[in-house]
């Protein structure tokens, strides 16, 4: 027998303000044009003055929570995936804990960055096939507004705030790939490439400093690696690209999505994409589109997914799981 860790709830929230690109060409030389040509992007969500990555977290847990049918009182422990925690410690997670009411089970962040949630979601995986844990939130929740420097065109229209979550719960399944829940994962690093996306402060400058990216850099290295690692964890599982149902990609750029499925050979109509609504909401775009994605009557039960991301480290990732 073997276990499985099987999705139980969805859900997600974002910011109330809107902002679309035409904004951006009032304060910087820019284009609505540019910007949806070259990213795919139309608007992004943008946290209010004092709204902090838990307070949309614990919006994306409830939801997913209600969605589940379940309380707090049935989770046994919160998993957040951000780059953008309101403190540099404690852990965004205890603070979304303390703001559920939840007062058993543990919490604590990942940080993976754009990757943080596929590299959430095979650590709770790991919880939860172990045994240690019946019942776990996993979120990916990010206020990367906060991190941009507005007068760099190259990076402030490409990010936008927002949360996601899933409820994990643990189901016995056949040890087959027609389980129910996470099937297979694959998580790749490579610390050399440091200096092609990071942000320039931290505990170290004193400062919570700015995004600064290399995006041609970038572009090139998540066209070669995210068709890669899913390639990478649906043949560890004996299925490819004609076995998935649902691409639920990393919404950094639709260039990039389209690029990665067409090197899968999966048609673009089996691909969720957000891009246009959300901008790159980091760790929390792949929960936003799953969730999205359902409400869309895109995702249904027993469908195959394939998640994949890659972002600052460089740090990139896949997981394979069924609806
Ligand atoms: O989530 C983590 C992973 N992140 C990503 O996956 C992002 C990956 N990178 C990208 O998505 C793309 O590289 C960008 C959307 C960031 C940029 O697209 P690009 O086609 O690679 O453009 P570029 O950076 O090569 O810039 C082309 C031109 C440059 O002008 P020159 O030097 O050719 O005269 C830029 O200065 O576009 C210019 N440019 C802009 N023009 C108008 C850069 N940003 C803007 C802008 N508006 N906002």
């Amino acid at each position: 027998m073997t276990i499985r860790a099987v999705v139980k709830g969805v859900g997600h929230y974002l910011p109330e303000r809107v902002v679309q690109n035409a904004e951006f060409e009032k304060t910087i030389d820019t284009s609505d044009e540019w910007i949806r040509s070259r990213s795919g992007i139309e608007r992004r969500h943008f946290a209010a003055e004092g709204q902090t990555t838990s307070d949309l977290a614990a919006r994306a847990a409830g939801a997913a929570l209600a969605n589940a049918g379940l309380t707090v009182d049935d989770i046994d422990a919160i998993v957040v995936a951000t780059s953008t925690a309101d403190l540099t410690f404690p852990s965004a997670a205890t603070m979304v804990q303390a703001r559920l009411g939840m007062t058993r089970g543990f919490a604590y962040d990942v940080q993976a960055v754009c990757a943080g949630f596929v590299y959430a979601l095979a650590n709770a995986n790991a919880l939860i096939v172990s045994g240690q844990v019946r019942r776990a939130l996993v979120i990916g929740a990010e206020t990367f507004s906060r991190l941009m420097d507005w007068t760099d065109r190259g990076t402030c229209v490409l990010f936008g705030d927002g949360a996601g979550a899933l409820v994990l719960e643990a189901h016995d399944g056949s040890g087959t790939p027609a389980d129910r829940g996470i099937l297979s994962v694959d998580l790749n690093s490579d610390g050399r490439h440091r200096d092609i996306l990071y942000v320039d402060g931290g505990v170290s400058t004193g400062t919570t400093g700015h995004l600064r990216m290399q995006g041609k850099e970038v572009f090139r290295h998540a066209v070669e690696k995210l068709a890669e690692t899913a390639h990478t964890a649906l043949e560890k599982i004996g299925l490819s690209g004609e076995d998935v149902d649902w691409i639920v990609p990393h919404q950094a750029n639709i260039r990039i999505i389209e690029a990665t499925a067409k090197r899968m050979q999966v048609p673009m109509d089996r691909v969720v994409v957000t891009v246009q609504d959300h901008g790159n909401t980091s760790a929390a775009s792949i929960p936003l589109a799953l969730s999205v994605g359902v409400t869309r009557g895109q995702i249904k039960p027993g469908d195959l997914v394939v998640t994949e991301a890659i972002g600052g480290g460089l740090a990139w990732g896949s997981v394979v799981l069924r609806w």
